[in-house]
């Protein structure tokens, strides 16, 4: 493995084995003994849109492994002042072991990963969040043993968790069930990969069918427009009925997981009631972010 930029990138046993790795830092984690096996190594850590989990579970798990972890936002550096990407990759992968980058375009950081010369990691892009859907799958894991066979629902706009959750579940050897509105489907690459698993993909726009019999069912932020604009308000009408609610989640399967990769909109994607009902799960996942990419940077960075 020699980047995470997309899940579609990596192997079922390379993903099997992330989840292992990070499940045994979880462990020494807990037993107070952090392998310090990022001991003079330095990770850039570049930031265009805001974060809180990403980037704070990258600070801490870099410093708990030894190594240093640099946040830089990326307006600051002279690519927001027009600097070439590709200039700018080639100066950071002198500098550092490894380069983490939240930003807009997948293709900017298939570029800026070209260049680099170092492991990049993807922070989330438009196009997917494959950390944060590695963290779900850990969390699912570690609290239902198994992950092939059982079954996954997303409720949402198929925009980047959607794309991820879809090809992540698939590669794990789940059911994945993909439920949005028809106007916010997932990436058309995405679906094309996922209707070549036949019958262990499904889509639809009908929530209540998609939940059925689910064993998790995940969301994430529908509601990205500012507030009181043409789009939020479109996107309020467009998204009726696309709630995790009690009532939706008494067609999934009995004791159904209930995942958000956070920041929840509350009676907007999730109502309150059910948010609070799961949000033991819901910050278990949160934390599992800081594990799993210790697990990232340890599979990139192993004999470098
Ligand atoms: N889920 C997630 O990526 O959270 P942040 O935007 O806070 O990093």
């Amino acid at each position: 493995m020699e980047h995470l930029l997309k899940l579609s990138s990596l192997t079922p046993d390379e993903i099997i084995h992330i989840l292992d790795v990070a499940d045994e830092y979880k462990r020494l984690h807990k037993a107070g003994t952090d392998p310090k096996d990022l001991q003079g190594k330095a990770i850039a850590l570049m930031f265009g849109k805001h974060s809180t989990r990403t980037r704070t579970s990258l600070e801490v798990g870099i410093y708990q492994m030894g190594g240093l972890g640099n946040y830089m936002n990326t307006s600051e550096l002279q690519a927001g002042r027009g600097e070439p990407l590709k200039d700018t990759a080639r100066v950071l992968g002198r500098y550092y072991d490894c380069v983490v980058w939240r930003t807009y375009r997948q293709s900017d950081l298939e570029e800026f990963a070209e260049f680099a010369g170092v492991p990049v990691i993807n922070g989330l892009t438009d196009f997917c969040h494959p950390c944060q859907v590695l963290a779900d799958l850990m969390t699912i894991r570690e609290r239902r043993g198994t992950l092939a066979g059982r079954k996954l629902c997303f409720v949402g706009d198929g925009g980047s968790m959607a794309n991820s959750l879809i090809v992540g579940g698939l590669l794990a050897g789940m059911q994945v069930t993909c439920v949005c509105p028809e106007a916010y489907r997932p990436a058309a690459d995405v679906l094309m990969l996922a209707h070549k698993y036949g019958s262990q993909f499904h889509f639809t726009s009908d929530p209540v069918e998609g939940v059925r019999d689910a064993d998790v069912v995940a969301t994430a932020v529908w509601n990205t427009a500012a507030p009181g604009t043409a789009e939020s308000e479109q996107r309020l009408r467009d998204f009726v009925g696309f709630q995790l609610t009690g009532r939706l989640l008494e067609n999934a399967k009995p004791n159904a997981l209930v995942l958000h990769c956070l920041p929840a909109h509350r009676g907007e994607e999730i109502s309150t009631a059910l948010f609070e009902q799961h949000a033991d799960e819901i910050f278990d996942e949160a934390e599992n972010r800081l594990h799993v990419q210790k697990a990232v940077l340890a599979v990139l960075l192993a004999g470098k």
